[in-house]
């Protein structure tokens, strides 16, 4: 056997924490050279928001050094790549590798400002982002968003997106005016949804961000059904009352086959109390992906269009959304390679 072929064989007994698998059989690792006792590769990620490389850096010298020989040192350069859901190109002809929908089993938890501030987030973690405003009839994502009357234009009979802190966003709020409501009925939503993901000119986007309509009526229910969602996140309040409405709206996905990728708890503290959303998670056997304080600068940020997780970072909700990106990149990771025996996705490449 090569050297090569010996550090190959080494590495295919590092195995990825989260996967529960081995890198090599997994595909993630590239470009394997030896030269000068020095072996150089690439470890594709599944995202670009890892927090494991330490851990890949340790098990990876742990396997190679002194069991290969002929070579003294590793030099491992990073890549990512999002698994990609084909089922998204066929349903809906839309370039975006897998979409995550944001859900609450009412309005007014802060499912919009979550929505903003993870896909800002990501975005700073290097991923492609984009953040389709799907209620309809409540279009907050713009304001939000800092976007202001801007109309999309319009090229080769598709729509631009509207892009804000490197998020490419599409809402109705574009299309109307302000002050006059919007009257659609089932379908037209529907459609006009539909028409988010397929006539709008996407990049070739890592992670759609959709932000559903509140509860578990018609319009939420009828989106979550048409769409391939890699899997939907629950932003619930702390207090009980609240928590009983998630429990429906994760109960819905549950029935529609849907991964409930987690719960957020949202405006935790003194006023509406804490651990709801952890008892809601440990209920479903869900993860608890993270707490997000209540606090002043989170609303200033969504009234002002100036998301808290770049304009106030050091502050507890701005680091909480980081960190809860952080968490949401890694689920969908193992989600969707989890499922990819069973729909059309692609592991890494
Ligand atoms: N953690 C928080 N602390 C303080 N205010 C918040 C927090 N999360 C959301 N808000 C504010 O609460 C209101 C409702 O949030 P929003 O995201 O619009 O909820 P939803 O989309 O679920 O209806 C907004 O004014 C928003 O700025
Ligand atoms: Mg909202």
């Amino acid at each position: 056997m090569s050297t090569q072929d010996l550090v190959m064989k080494a590495l295919s007994t590092v195995i990825e924490p989260e996967l529960h698998r081995d890198i090599v059989s997994l595909n993630m690792v590239r470009d394997l050279t030896v030269e000068d006792g020095v072996a150089r590769f690439t470890i594709v990620l599944t995202t670009p928001a890892c927090p494991l490389k330490e851990v890949f850096l340790e098990r990876c010298n742990a396997a190679v050094l002194g069991h290969v020989p002929g070579v003294e040192r590793l030099d491992i350069r990073w890549d990512a790549q999002v698994p990609t859901d084909r089922r998204i190109q066929g349903m809906l002809n839309a370039p975006m590798k897998s979409i995550i929908a944001i859900s609450s089993g009412k309005g007014g938890v802060g499912k919009s400002t979550v929505a903003t501030n993870l896909a800002v987030a990501l975005v700073e973690l290097g991923a492609k982002v984009g953040l389709i405003d799907a209620d309809i009839l409540n279009p907050n994502i713009p304001q939000m968003m800092g976007l202001g009357a801007g109309r999309p234009k319009v090229v080769n009979d598709k729509m631009q997106p509207i892009v804000a802190h490197g998020v490419e966003v599409m809402s109705t709020g574009f299309l109307i005016s302000p002050d006059k409501p919007m009257i659609m009925r089932g379908p037209m939503l529907h459609s006009a949804i539909r028409q988010f993901f397929s006539d709008v000119a996407w990049s070739k986007l890592d992670y759609m961000i959709v932000d559903l309509p509140p509860g578990t009526g018609d319009a939420p229910l009828s989106l979550a059904q048409s769409f391939p969602l890699a899997g939907a996140i629950i932003v619930t309040q702390p207090q009980s009352v609240a928590v009983s409405d998630a429990l429906r709206a994760a109960a819905m996905f549950d029935e529609l086959k849907v991964p409930v990728l987690g719960v957020v708890e949202n405006m935790a503290g003194d006023f509406f109390g804490t651990g709801g959303g952890e008892e809601l998670a440990k209920q479903r056997g869900v993860p608890f992906l993270g707490r997000v304080p209540l606090a002043a600068n989170v609303r200033e940020g969504g009234d002002y269009g100036r998301p808290v997780v770049v304009f106030e970072a050091d502050t507890p909700a701005g680091a909480a959304f980081a960190e809860l990106a952080k968490q949401v990149a890694a689920r969908v990771s193992v989600v969707m390679l989890q499922k990819s025996d069973v729909i059309p996705i692609n592991i890494i490449g």
